[in-house]
């Protein structure tokens, strides 16, 4: 078990449901999840975002679980053994570097964003947004953007603090920070919401995000709402796996898995309904772009008593779910290279200097490199930057097709007998295999297929 994930052996169910959604719960619920439902009209993505939860992402989740369950390791070493031991092709081990990749360019615009948060961070300890229209704070973030020592210093930070952890190797420290503090951001989320029910904006903004409009229905809603699903889950890269392999005997699958899958999505409503408040109040167009968390929250702290003090602790702590979750993104690829005999701090230099690298590109996607459109030669790609890019095909394409091999993988490539014992009963054995089988895998295969022949 070389390349399993991280030292630390869960002692209690808390204790993995805790780890699971330090991977889930980060930028995805906070910055992602508001933007591209801003840029898909509110409601039209939404729902379909939750549809895709519970349809996709929770079926796929519990089978990269049970995959690392089952195969008591890490995601090479388990897809390796439990193919060869169920008589599979030896190519299922390619999921795990096919997930490696992904993770990688996930974490190249992951590690920038995270950066911009640290850079919040000082600026509102600074006391940078006090007194502030909402039209400045919009201004502020567009200078940020161009201010490329900060930008580019911030996430250089950020990336240290991550691949530190990761060289070092352990992370139970950091683990149990994140697991008391959490709690607080939550919190301080549901707070804000509390707090949004008093501006004018609110009613508009519930409406626009829960009431079902059918007008602004669109593919690229449901493309986007489908591989939210998946990012916001941490699920399809193979990531989830290695925390299966730590999971106590006796922890129901299915009843973690939903824990985790709920606490995400409320957490995402919490935040959305907080950001689009602030949009409606203040006359704010709701498709703001990647910069929306930035110049809403400002605002919307503003209308708190004590507010600057409030959008700090606020930023500290989105830093601190955005390391965890880095971690994450970070410490399969370090194993993977473990694996092949590589020291770790040489590896977590390595994984990390590449993340630097593509990531310093993607950032000047807003300044130096804003015309530069790598994949312009494709029709579709025309007029994306690199961060456009980075953002939208890793997520929306490349997870969804990790998680049509996993789950496949799962139901097909092990026995009957694994489903049951990895998920506790014969009946959840059926009822997830049935799921999976006819509706997770034909509508990812669907919508994967109808966007290529879009294209
Ligand atoms: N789920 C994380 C978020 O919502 O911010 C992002 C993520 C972490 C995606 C880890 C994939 C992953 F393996």
């Amino acid at each position: 078990m070389a390349d399993t994930h991280t030292p630390v052996r869960w002692q209690s169910r808390r204790a993995f449901i805790l780890a699971v959604t330090g991977a889930a719960v980060g930028l995805g619920n906070i910055w992602r999840f508001p933007y591209i439902t801003g840029e898909n009209g509110g409601s039209a993505f939404l729902l379909q975002y939750v549809a895709f939860i519970v349809l996709l992402g929770l079926p796929v989740m519990m089978a990269e679980i049970m995959i690392g369950r089952t195969g008591r390791a890490g995601p090479l070493a388990a897809l390796t053994q439990l193919a060869r031991d169920n008589g599979r092709s030896r190519q299922w081990s390619k999921l795990a570097v096919f997930g490696g990749l992904t993770l990688f360019l996930i974490l190249s615009f992951y590690a920038v964003v995270s950066g911009w948060s640290l850079a919040y961070l000082g600026k509102s300890i600074n006391g940078d947004f006090v007194g502030l229209a909402a039209a400045d704070v919009g201004a502020q973030f567009n200078g940020f953007l161009q201010d490329l020592p900060l930008m580019l210093g911030c996430h250089l930070a950020f990336l240290l603090m991550t691949m530190l952890v990761v060289a070092r190797g352990v992370s139970a420290g950091l683990e149990k920070l994140n697991n008391l503090l959490m709690p607080l951001l939550y919190l301080l989320l549901l707070l804000l919401a509390g707090f949004a029910a008093t501006t004018p904006g609110f009613g508009e903004a519930l409406h626009w995000l829960f009431w079902p409009n059918p007008e602004a229905l669109s593919w690229q809603a449901t493309l986007d709402a489908m591989g939210h699903a998946f990012f916001t889950l941490a699920v399809g890269a193979c990531a989830l796996m290695a925390y299966g392999a730590y999971m106590p005997e006796e922890q129901s699958l299915p009843r973690a898995a939903v824990a985790v899958a709920v606490l995400d999505v409320v957490v995402a409503l919490l935040a959305g309904i907080a950001i689009f408040a602030v949009v409606f109040s203040h006359g704010m167009e709701p498709a703001g772009g990647p910069g929306l968390m930035f110049v809403t929250l400002p605002v919307a702290f503003a209308e708190v008593p004590g507010g600057s003090l409030w959008l700090s602790a606020f930023f500290v702590l989105l830093v601190l779910a955005t390391w965890t979750s880095s971690i994450n993104l970070a410490e399969p690829l370090v194993a993977m290279l473990v694996d092949k005999q590589w020291p770790r701090p040489l590896a977590a230099a390595v994984v990390g200097g590449c993340v630097w690298m593509l990531g310093v590109l993607a950032a000047l996607s807003f300044s130096l490199l804003s015309d530069w459109h790598p994949l312009g030669f494709i029709a579709v790609f025309d007029g994306k930057t690199l961060f456009d890019l980075l953002t939208s095909i890793p997520p929306d394409l490349f997870l969804p097709l990790g998680g049509l091999f996993i789950a496949w993988f799962a139901a097909r490539g092990l026995t009957t007998e694994q489903i049951e014992t990895a998920l506790g009963s014969a009946f959840m054995a059926r009822l997830w295999r049935v799921v999976v089988m006819w509706v997770s895998i034909p509508m990812l295969l669907a919508v994967l297929l109808i966007t290529l022949y879009r294209w």
